[in-house]
């Protein structure tokens, strides 16, 4: 028998968030929520009496993490303690968390985060297996009450679930189909964020590119992008993650007339070989996503271009691993993320024979990185002896460098003879400043402050 635990008692909580910035996001928005109904932050699990884990599924190592977690901080369940499981992993285990994790109390999945008030309700009342994972659902998780963790970068959810059916890919069975917000709500968040002295955005979703505004302005996402740019006091607007197929023209030209709209552009290719990309469900053939790479490449503006890939999906033979590195070196991407394939439940790929080896799939990735590492020491090397305007957003102690973040999403780490000090360096924090490139790395690049007042 489990005892009722009061209200009271219950009132402080603990998250740790897994996987993508709209997970990251999320949390922000639960966190709100939760000190909303009166619950108060703390920083350690053995300190709440509400474990939150909010979590991953993209692949097995991610979901495996939060059974780790839920095994290591077990103690004191029941009684005094009570445990949540909110995300993609939620929602993909469903009730079954229960029986893996049996003090496991809340599994929620993000369609259900509108109804966390009323969950909380139930926990405090003393309901033990409180379960919110309704896919079936035409809302979006808006929340005045966002605590946002990051002081320079705002996030703002413009569009959530995913309508496509990629076959390596559980997010459609973890977040439900496609939702937009309305532009009116999407342009308020955003202006509402400049007076609290917010100068960047990203607008976030799992396919930006298919937002369609369900008002009747109806806005496509070229469209709120330009007006997003256009908010005075708006001085960067970033965006991810895009979709090739759905990702049109407009875009780069909206990057092009406003230079608000940072010229970094997160596009997905997954791999280089169109008979892949085929049995990958991906709706373009390479050819189709290399007409998307020229529109950017012949844009007015230096567009930075960044990847995912996944090697070693089922049947992906040796010569297609070579069109995938051939693409990278063709494009010569900023940087690339890469996966090896993970077998994930309810896809499709799931049906595929002819599996890689696991040994076989790090040979592929070990490759493509060395490839890749090269084409960013190449690419970063063009910078040196150039000024680039970032924005600040921290000092290192350690080094005794500025951490800055150009509109390309390079960081560029920078020293000043004259503002040496990290205690100024908190104050600069959030400002724009030019800074002259005199080094590069494969990851980064390292300069001095150019000789001017910092702006803004
Ligand atoms: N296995 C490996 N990588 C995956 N990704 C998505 N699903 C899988 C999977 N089953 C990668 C894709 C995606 C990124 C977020 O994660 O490259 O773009
Ligand atoms: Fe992980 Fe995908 Fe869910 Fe983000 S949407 S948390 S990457 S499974």
């Amino acid at each position: 028998m489990t005892l009722p635990v009061t209200i009271d008692r219950m009132k402080t909580f603990y998250i740790e968030t897994f996987g993508c910035q709209m997970n990251a996001h999320d949390s922000e928005k639960v966190v709100g929520t939760l000190l909303q109904q009166g619950y108060e932050r703390v920083e350690s699990p053995e300190q709440a009496q509400l474990v939150l884990y909010n979590t991953c599924s993209i692949r097995d190592k991610a979901e495996q993490k939060v059974f780790s977690r839920l095994q290591q901080f077990k103690r004191g369940a029941g009684k005094d303690k009570l445990f949540g499981v909110l995300g993609c992993v939620a929602q993909q285990e469903g009730e079954r968390i229960f029986d893996r994790a049996p003090h496991v109390n809340l599994v929620a999945g993000s369609a259900s985060y509108t109804k966390l008030p009323e969950m909380l309700v139930q926990l405090e009342t003393g309901n033990r297996r409180v379960t919110g994972l309704d896919l079936d659902t035409g809302e979006t998780f808006d929340t005045p009450f966002t605590r946002r963790d990051n002081p320079h970068r705002a996030y703002i959810t413009i569009i959530e679930g995913c309508d496509k059916a990629c076959a390596y890919c559980v997010v459609p069975f973890t977040r439900g189909p496609e939702r937009s917000r309305t532009s009116e709500s999407v342009m308020r968040e955003a202006k509402s964020l400049t007076e609290l002295g917010y100068t960047e955005i990203q607008l976030l979703g799992q396919n930006v590119n298919s937002y369609r505004d369900p008002s009747p302005h109806a806005w496509d996402f070229a469209k709120l992008l330009a007006n997003a740019g256009a908010i005075p006091g708006i001085r960067r607007v970033r965006f991810t993650t895009s979709h090739p197929r759905d990702f049109v023209k407009s875009i780069v030209d909206a990057i092009d007339e406003n230079p608000a709209l940072c010229n970094h552009v997160h596009l997905p290719v997954q791999s280089g070989s169109t008979s892949v990309l085929s049995r990958m469900q991906r709706l373009y053939s390479r050819d189709e996503y290399m007409r998307r790479i020229e529109w950017m490449k012949n844009a007015r503006r230096d567009i930075a271009i960044t990847t995912d890939i996944i090697v070693g999906f089922p049947g992906e033979t040796e010569a297609d691993f070579h069109q995938t590195m051939q693409l990278a070196e063709e494009i010569e991407y900023d940087s690339m993320f890469i996966f090896k394939y993970s077998k994930r439940p309810n896809t499709s790929a799931l049906q595929l024979e002819d599996q890689i080896p696991e040994d076989e799939k790090t040979r592929r990735l070990m490759l493509l990185q060395e490839r890749q590492r090269a084409i960013q020491m190449r690419r970063n090397g063009r910078y040196v002896g150039k000024t680039e305007e970032v924005h600040v957003e921290g000092y290192n102690v350690a080094t005794g460098q500025w951490i800055g973040r150009t509109s390309q999403n390079k960081t560029l780490n920078f020293s000043d003879a004259a503002l040496p000090a990290p205690r100024e360096a908190e104050t600069l924090g959030g400002k724009y400043t030019n800074v002259l490139v005199t080094r590069s790395g494969p990851n980064s690049l390292a300069g001095e402050r150019a000789r001017e007042v910092y702006v803004q």
